[in-house]
C-alpha cells in the first residue's frame, strides 16, 4: 500500500524556502523545532540531493533514529542514516518495505515539485515566517502543476509565525 505522504516546509510570507544563497537563517527556533518533532513523530524523512547535502552538514537528523531516504537521477551510495533512490515513486516504496505508512517530505523545491507533480502528496504543511524575500528559492521548482487545497487547519507557532495545514484534492 502506498504510504500517507505529508510535504512539510517553512516559507516567507511570499512564499521562499531559501535566500538566493540557499540559506535558510530566517527560518525561527520554533519551526526548526516543530520540524524536527514532525520528522520524529512520522519516524522517517525524504529530502532532494541538494536539500540531503545541507543536512548532513546541518546534523538536522542528530539523535533522531529514522529511516531517512535521499532522492536523486544519479545513483549513489548515500552517507548513513540515508538510502538514496532515484524518484519518489521509488521513495515511497522503499520507505513502503520498511514498514512506513505516514512518509514525510521536507524539501527542497525541486523534489516537493516532484511529488505534488506526481499526485503523490496527500498533506501539505507550511510554517510562515514573519519574513518576505526579494529573492530566493520559491516552494516549489522546476515543475508545471495545479494544485487545488483544502484547509485543514491553523496553528500560531509563536507571536509572528502561523502554521497552515491543507489537504491535496484528488
Ligand atoms: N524552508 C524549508 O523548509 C526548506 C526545506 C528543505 C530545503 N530547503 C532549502 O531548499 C534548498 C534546496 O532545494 P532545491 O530545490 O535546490 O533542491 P532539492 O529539491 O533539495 O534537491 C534537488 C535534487 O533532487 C533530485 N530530484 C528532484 N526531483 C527528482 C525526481 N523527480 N527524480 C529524481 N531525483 C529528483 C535531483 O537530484 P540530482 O541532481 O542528484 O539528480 C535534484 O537536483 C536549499 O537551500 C535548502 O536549504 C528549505
Amino acid at each position: 500500500m502506498t504510504p500517507k505522504t505529508t510535504l512539510y516546509l517553512a516559507i516567507t510570507v511570499n512564499g521562499m524556502i531559501a535566500k538566493q544563497n540557499g540559506h535558510v537563517d530566517h527560518v525561527s527556533k520554533q519551526s526548526f523545532a516543530g520540524y524536527r518533532r514532525m520528522i520524529k513523530r512520522a519516524g522517517n524523512v525524504v529530502v532532494g540531493r541538494r536539500t540531503y547535502e545541507d543536512m548532513l552538514e546541518g546534523g538536522d537528523l542528530k539523535g533522531l533514529h529514522v529511516e531517512a531516504c535521499v532522492v536523486s537521477r544519479k545513483r549513489f551510495t548515500a552517507k548513513e542514516p540515508f538510502h538514496a533512490v532515484t524518484s519518489p515513486h521509488r521513495a515511497l516504496a522503499w520507505l513502503a518495505k520498511q514498514g512506513q505508512t505516514n512518509v514525510l517530505v521536507t524539501g527542497g523545491a525541486h523534489i516537493a515539485a516532484s511529488f505534488m507533480k506526481a499526485g503523490l502528496v496527500d498533506e501539505l504543511y507550511v510554517d510562515v515566517e514573519p519574513t518576505a524575500l526579494g529573492s530566493g528559492v520559491n516552494l516549489f521548482e522546476g515543475k508545471d502543476f495545479e494544485v487545488k487545497l483544502k484547509l485543514l487547519g491553523t496553528k500560531k507557532l509563536s507571536r509572528d509565525e502561523v502554521q497552515l495545514r491543507y489537504k491535496v484534492v484528488k
